[in-house]
C-alpha cells in the first residue's frame, strides 16, 4: 500500500489535528446512532484520528513498551495490552448496562431537575470518568491515548443525553488534568477527574446559554 506520509513535523500535527476533527465527527454520529459502544469504537476513534497523520498506528494496539512524561504509573506490558482491553471491554459493558434508562432522565432533567435525573446525571460522569482513565491508564496505542481517551469520554455523555466536553483540556488545565489522573493511579480517587468533567459540561451548557440569549 502506498502511504501519504507527513513530510515534516507541522505537516504531521496538522493531519493529527483533522484527525481530531474528524474523529469527533465520528463521535457525534455514533453517539446518535443505537450502536453498541465496545473497546472496538474506542480502536475506531483512533483510527480516525491517526489514519492520515500515521496509518501504521491508526487503531492499532502498541507493541512498544511506553512511559508517560511526568508520571510515576508504569504502564503494561505490550503483551498486555490485548488481554487488558479484552477486560476493559467485559467491565463497560457491565458500566453502560447501568446507564440503561438514564438517556431519559437526563434529557428530562435538562428541563426540569428531578431526583432520578441528577442520579443519572451523577452516574454517567462517573461512568465517563472511569472509561477515561481506565484507557490512559492501559495507553493501548502507541500514541494519542488521552485525546482518544478523551473522545471515547464524549461519546459516553452524547450517548446518554449530555454534551461533550472540550478536547483539549490537556492544554487549557495541564497540571490538574494530571494531578487527577495520577490521584486516580495512586487512591482511586475519581473526584478530582469527575469535577473537571462536570466543569467542562457547565461550561458547555453556558455557552449554549449565552449563544442562545445573545441570539
Ligand atoms: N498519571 C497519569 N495516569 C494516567 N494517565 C495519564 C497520567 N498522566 C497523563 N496521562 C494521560 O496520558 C496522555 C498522554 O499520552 P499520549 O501521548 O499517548 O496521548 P496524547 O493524546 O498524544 O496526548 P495529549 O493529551 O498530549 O494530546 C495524557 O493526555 C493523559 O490523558
Ligand atoms: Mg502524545
Amino acid at each position: 500500500m502506498l502511504v501519504n506520509r507527513p513530510e515534516n513535523e507541522e505537516e504531521l500535527q496538522k493531519r493529527e489535528a483533522v484527525g481530531v476533527i474528524r474523529a469527533s465527527r465520528f463521535v457525534r454520529r455514533y453517539a446518535q446512532s443505537h450502536k453498541e459502544i465496545t473497546v472496538a469504537t474506542i480502536c475506531a476513534i483512533h483510527k480516525e484520528i491517526f489514519t492520515e497523520a500515521w496509518p501504521e498506528i491508526a487503531g492499532v494496539y502498541r507493541d512498544e513498551e511506553l512511559s508517560i512524561t511526568d508520571s510515576d504509573l508504569l504502564l503494561p506490558h505490550p503483551t498486555e495490552v490485548l488481554d487488558l482491553m479484552k477486560e476493559l471491554d467485559v467491565l463497560l459493558k457491565i458500566h453502560l448496562a447501568e446507564l440503561e434508562g438514564c438517556e431519559g432522565h437526563i434529557l428530562n432533567f435538562q428541563v426540569e431537575v428531578t431526583e432520578e435525573g441528577l442520579l443519572c446525571v451523577e452516574r454517567l460522569i462517573k461512568t465517563t470518568a472511569w472509561l477515561h482513565h481506565a484507557i490512559t491508564a492501559i495507553h493501548p496505542f502507541r500514541e494519542g491515548n488521552g485525546r482518544t481517551a478523551r473522545l471515547a469520554g464524549n461519546l459516553i455523555l452524547e450517548r446518554y443525553g449530555l454534551v461533550g466536553i472540550s478536547v483539549k483540556i490537556e492544554k487549557e488545565n495541564k497540571n490538574g488534568y494530571r494531578k487527577a489522573l495520577a490521584q486516580i493511579d495512586k487512591r482511586e480517587d475519581y473526584e478530582p477527574l469527575e469535577a473537571i468533567i462536570s466543569d467542562g459540561i457547565i461550561d458547555r451548557y453556558h455557552g449554549v446559554a449565552v449563544k442562545y440569549y445573545n441570539a
